[in-house]
């Protein structure tokens, strides 16, 4: 039988260690690795779905999304960002990955750099080396935010240059000075920065900035799935400079055709509705936060109070990382998220109160 052949690109990448922990842990595993809302998605934008599929909006959509979504979006980046990206300039995706794919795909030549911060998000080395590109992490300061001095020496002769705040897995949010010393200093030196929003809504103290206010060559991705409890319903959009557009449209024509209808008009009932939900969410968050943190900084864990997103990044040693995970609490390993945390679990507290509060009680009789 002829042996099998693929890509060296491909075979660079190694399959995501979050995705493993799903299947981890038996009966009795309190989980705290999963990154998605624990919410239902709100009953309103259930019901546009249905409606949609009740009258028979099942076919293709043009490549680029639905008028009226992309019209929706257009006024979301006015209201919440203080963005203006017209509807033209917005492209809805199947979930914040593929706007982060067709980036990748779209700007990345064999061998250009592409740098994000380490630890973070699993897919930004894995896109970025798919694509050809070199990934390279860029360390945090010990407050878990992006070194600015040390992120700018590495910005010469980069290509790209993903932004991800709040952040995923340490759960900081960057400050509106550093954020502007980044994409200025970035697009000062021709780097393309990628902002990645995902968890925009998420944040309980600071005020989320959006990159773009502060630079020319700026792609905002973001995504229905966090702030709407909306993960399979695969929903993302980016918003970039108009010549941009045509030749994201290329790859995603070819590779998607277009995001699904009926979700489409979920999402457009979710940006246009009542936005109560979120707040509930947002809110019930920050409380789940404050107990999941006061319970470990009780058990003797000292790092700063993370400030967005649901995750929270602990300094606890690989050993006590590993008792955590035998006996039956589902976090995940820093080593998930780059080469620079093999120390530090993620925490994610996008789950029960009732299951932090057993997760730290768990945790302290391990460690007696
Ligand atoms: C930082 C970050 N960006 C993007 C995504 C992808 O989201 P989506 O489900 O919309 O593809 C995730 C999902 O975990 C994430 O954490």
């Amino acid at each position: 039988m002829n042996e099998h052949r693929y890509a060296a690109r491909v075979r660079g990448v190694e399959m995501s260690g979050i995705r493993k922990l799903f299947e981890a842990g038996g009966p009795d595993a309190i989980n705290l690795g999963i990154g998605q809302p624990d919410f239902d998605t709100p009953g309103h934008i259930k019901e546009a779905a249905i409606a949609a599929i009740r009258v028979g909006k099942t076919g293709y959509t043009p490549n680029a999304g639905i008028p009226e979504l992309r019209e929706a979006l257009s006024e979301k980046f006015a209201r919440e960002n203080d963005l203006t990206y017209r509807p033209e300039q917005i492209l809805v995706t199947a979930g914040g990955s593929e706007a982060l794919h067709l980036v990748m795909e779209a700007l990345v030549d064999p061998g250009d750099r592409v740098l994000f911060a380490d630890p973070g998000f699993v897919s930004y080395a894995a896109l970025a080396t798919i694509a050809g590109g070199k990934p390279e992490g860029v360390g945090l300061d010990a407050t878990l935010h992006i070194d600015v001095e040390r992120a700018k020496e590495q910005m010469d002769g980069a290509r790209v240059f993903v932004l991800n705040t709040p952040g995923n897995p340490t759960g900081a949010v960057e400050s509106e000075e550093s954020i502007r010393a980044l994409v200025e200093y970035a697009n000062d030196q021709g780097v393309t920065v990628v902002s990645d929003e995902v968890y925009e809504h998420f944040v309980y103290e600071k005020k989320h900035i959006s990159a773009a206010r502060f630079g020319e060559d700026v792609i905002t991705v973001n995504a229905a799935s966090k702030t709407y409890a909306m993960t399979g319903w695969r929903i993302g959009y980016l918003a970039a400079p108009d010549e941009y557009i045509p030749e994201f449209l290329k790859i995603h024509q070819y590779a998607q055709a277009c995001a699904t209808s009926i979700s489409q008009y979920a999402a457009l009932a979710a940006y246009t509705g009542d936005q109560g939900a979120v707040l509930t969410m947002r809110d019930e968050y920050r409380a789940r936060r404050d107990l999941l943190y006061d319970g470990l900084a009780g058990l003797g864990f000292d790092f700063p109070r993370p400030e967005g997103a649901f995750y929270m990044f602990v300094p606890m040693g690989r050993t006590l990382i590993a008792k955590a995970i035998d006996g039956g609490i589902v976090i995940v390993p820093g080593e998930a998220f780059g080469l620079r945390a093999p120390d530090y679990a993620r925490f994610s507290y996008a789950t029960s109160r009732e299951n932090l509060s057993r997760a730290v009680g768990r945790l302290g009789k391990l460690m007696e």
